[in-house]
């Protein structure tokens, strides 16, 4: 069948040319316009059924299909794309029709009467045909057509945003590989969504979510034959990525990044390593309320994880030092102990949101913790959702990212009962005071909104 993909596009051609009647949509080999759709029907390759399919520029045709289709015309910049190919990647059949499935049928050969949304008339053709380079294409095309935002199934138009700025604002501080890596993603991800937009589809929030989701990994790893994959950018411009990212966002959320180090385990080289500008510290914290009864989930800890570092960054002025992190639990134990892997860097080094800083002196900041585990200063009373007091029994500053060798080890003595230092050694929080219960609410409605909005990054 594969040998036939690119005779599709033809046969669409002819029949609009021979069969189409007067009211038949135009497409324009040099004016397009993208996104005008035709009902044809192409028996014989296909079955008798009509289908949709829609006229569309041959760079997005090619992209698309990552290289595998292409206008017949290699002088056109527009022609015909139907739905069986470009949905379902089912070109026609010979001698046996192929299939047109129910959600590409159009005519009196669909299920359902289609109707044409009132939102699609205001989508302007360019939408149908992303460049990736009109980062608004997700606020423009995407959001009008199905408002998701606000929504349970939000779709991450402000991280696909912020992905996608990430060039325009930022590609200078890249090398050419990550320019390019960058560059290429960001129209992968668009063209990932883009089937979502035709007249003839009826698609819920949560299922672009998943279609968003399920393109993320795909296009870090291989956005376009040719361009560069995730596994081939250099690590500072990963981390750069990375911590830019990150720092566009609340200035901690958890889980959803772990998912971007799970892709890049898949490369042959470990981007990892390289721990160059950065502190990795994994902290053992004892967990005073914990009785075994219920084991904590995954989620949870995270968020427990980021609470804590948190407290962290409050006791020990991580923020005066312009210093970022990025805290999380990486499975081991459910007990009482907790390991919360905490990564530092300094701002001005990978978030390229921040003015430029060279040389930064962590050994300050390290000292500082290993001073504070040392006299047992890491206590809080009040941490997380679910208010409990944590203290840190033991820290280990690591080589490497797994922390497979450590620099040092600091453990904490036995917690002094009836400190002194109780009452003020918890961050101003939702536990602390009624008074700041409705702003909390607020808060943490706004943070789950960010957190559920940032988990699209993850696989
Ligand atoms: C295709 O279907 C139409 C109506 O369903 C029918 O009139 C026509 O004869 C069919 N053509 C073929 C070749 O089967
Ligand atoms: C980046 O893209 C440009 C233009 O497509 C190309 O000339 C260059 O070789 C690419 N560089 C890398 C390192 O991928
Ligand atoms: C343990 O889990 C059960 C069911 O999820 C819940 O009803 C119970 O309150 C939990 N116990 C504690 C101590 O959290
Ligand atoms: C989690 O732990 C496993 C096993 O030690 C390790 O291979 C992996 O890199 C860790 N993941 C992260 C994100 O630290
Ligand atoms: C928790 O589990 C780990 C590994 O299973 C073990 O080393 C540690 O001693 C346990 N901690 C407690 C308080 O039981
Ligand atoms: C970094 O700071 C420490 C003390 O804070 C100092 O002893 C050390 O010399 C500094 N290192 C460099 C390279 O400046
Ligand atoms: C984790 O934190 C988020 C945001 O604060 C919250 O919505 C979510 O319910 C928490 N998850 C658990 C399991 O507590």
């Amino acid at each position: 069948m594969a040998g036939c993909q690119g005779l599709v596009l033809l046969c669409a051609l002819l029949w609009l040319i021979f069969v189409g009647d007067t009211t038949a949509a135009i497409c324009s080999p040099t004016l397009g316009p993208a996104g005008f759709e035709e009902c044809v029907n192409l028996y014989p390759s296909y079955s008798n059924r009509s289908q949709w399919a829609t006229c569309l520029t041959d760079s997005y045709i090619r992209q698309k299909s990552k290289g595998r289709h292409a206008c017949i015309d290699t002088r056109a910049t527009y022609c015909w794309y139907q739905c069986m190919i470009e949905t379902y990647e089912i070109g026609p059949g010979y001698p046996a029709p192929s299939p047109v499935y129910d959600d590409c049928a159009c005519g009196s050969d669909s299920l359902r009467t289609t109707q044409r949304p009132s939102s699609m008339s205001t989508l302007p053709p360019w939408c149908f045909s992303p460049n990736g380079q009109e980062c608004s294409w997700y606020k423009q095309c995407l959001e009008k057509r199905h408002p998701c935002e606000g929504t349970q199934s939000a779709y991450a138009v402000t991280y696909a945003e912020k992905f996608c700025n990430l060039y325009t604002d930022y590609a200078r501080y890249l090398g050419q590989t990550g320019q390019n890596w960058t560059n290429a993603v960001r129209k992968c991800l668009q063209v990932a969504l883009v089937t979502t937009l035709r007249p003839w589809v009826t698609i819920s929030c949560e299922k672009i979510r998943q279609m968003a989701i399920n393109s993320h990994s795909e296009c870090y790893l291989a956005p376009y034959p040719g361009a560069p994959s995730i596994c081939d950018l250099p690590a500072t411009d990963w981390w750069k990525i990375f911590w830019t990212i990150k720092s566009g966002f609340l200035s901690s959320f958890v889980e959803s990044l772990n998912g971007l180090f799970d892709v890049l385990k898949g490369c042959q080289r470990n981007v990892l390593d390289n721990l160059k500008d950065m502190v990795k510290f994994k902290f053992y914290i004892e967990r005073e309320n914990f009785k075994g009864q219920n084991r904590s989930t995954l989620e949870e800890l995270n968020n427990l994880s980021e609470a804590v570092a948190d407290a962290f960054a409050w006791k020990l002025g991580w923020s005066d030092s312009g210093i970022m992190w990025y805290a999380y639990y990486n499975f081991t134990t459910f007990n009482s102990t907790v390991p919360v892997e905490v990564l530092i860097t300094a701002k001005g080094i990978y978030n390229l949101d921040s003015p430029k800083v060279s040389n930064f002196n962590f050994t300050a900041v390290i000292d500082r913790v290993v001073k504070a585990v040392h006299d047992g200063d890491l206590f809080f009373t009040n941490i997380g959702d679910k208010c409990e007091p944590i203290y840190v029994k033991q820290m280990r500053e690591c080589v490497d990212f797994e922390c497979k060798q450590t620099n040092q080890e600091v453990t904490s003595p036995p917690k002094k009962c009836n400190s002194p230092n109780q009452e003020v050694t918890s961050p101003p929080n939702k536990c602390k005071s009624s008074a700041f219960g409705l702003t909390n609410n607020i808060m943490h409605t706004i943070l789950s909104f960010f957190i559920f909005l940032i988990s699209i990054a993850v696989i």
